[in-house]
């Protein structure tokens, strides 16, 4: 028997009994081969090929800027990698917003290239049209809501969504739309944590929030924020389980030494 045939992967249908048995669902980002192998096997159960890359992967300021084309690239690394996981990727800003053609188009493109097993996007009704599309072609959606970073420039700033009493509602009758429609998942993005407790509440698939609260039916960070990689990022939601900033740098600032005075390689180290 194959080590692949003795892991039970994780699918769309295994997060939504999670929900119904209350159990917690932990997701959380991957771009690459070697990191998303050491989060497949820490047990993760979702891995989402976030267009965070473009942030921190490419150092972009926005999302905005990746292309399908290299999340393609990330997704396809970061399945060669993963045993267990469900793998989630971003439809990137420009390869949906256009009409439900063209969302399809995009989403076939990310599914036959990648090999990755769904696809997110951001927006409620709006939507609808492309969601219901790809959905109608076999490809498991997760939908997000509440700060949606690729409407950036729309918002105008990361600040926390649907606090007033119209948003909230129009984001709860957006949930319920896309819960009815079909979608497998929601991410609900830096939204107060009473409104994401009723939402949950209101929909039957698992709900994994960032930034907004514990009770969600998941929970979902971006990894390097997790680690402690990006170190000038500090939100009241993130919580580092890592320093790696400083330990990487440490590490590499020990190897600059040790080259510098000639004791890297020694005698052990070389044939
Ligand atoms: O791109 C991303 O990493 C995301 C998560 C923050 C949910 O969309």
């Amino acid at each position: 028997m194959s080590v692949h045939s003795q892991v039970k992967r994780i699918t769309t249908h295994t997060l939504r009994e999670m929900k119904e048995r209350g159990e917690k669902i932990a997701m959380l980002t991957s771009y690459d081969y070697s990191m998303a192998k050491i989060v497949d096997e820490a047990g993760v159960d979702v891995i989402l090929v976030g267009d965070s890359a473009s942030n921190v992967m490419a150092g972009h300021e926005t999302t905005l800027p990746i292309t399908l084309d290299q999340m393609i690239y990330h997704a396809s690394s970061v399945v060669r990698a993963v045993k267990r996981a469900l793998v989630v990727v971003d439809l990137p800003f420009g390869a949906y917003q256009g009409n439900s053609k063209e969302a399809l188009t995009s989403s076939i493109r990310i599914m036959k290239e990648s090999g990755a097993h769904a696809v997110k996007m951001e927006g409620g009704s709006e939507i609808r049209e492309s969601v219901e599309r790809i959905l109608s072609a076999g490809i498991p959606v997760m939908a997000h809501l509440g700060l949606t970073p690729q409407s950036i420039y729309k918002f105008g700033t990361y600040t926390v969504r649907a606090k007033q009493n119209e948003e909230a509602e129009r984001l709860l009758s957006d949930a319920k739309v896309l819960d009815e429609i079909g979608c497998f998942s929601l991410v609900l993005e830096k939204i107060p944590a009473a409104l994401t407790e009723k939402v949950s509440k209101a929909v039957s698939m698992p709900t994994i929030g960032i930034g907004a609260g514990g009770k969600a039916d998941g929970q979902v960070l971006v990894v390097h924020d997790l680690l402690g990689i990006t170190n000038e990022f500090h939100p009241r939601f993130l919580r580092r389980y890592s320093d790696l900033y400083s330990e990487i740098k440490s590490a590499v600032g020990n190897y600059v030494s040790d080259v510098r005075k000639q004791d890297f390689p020694n005698e052990s180290e070389q044939y």
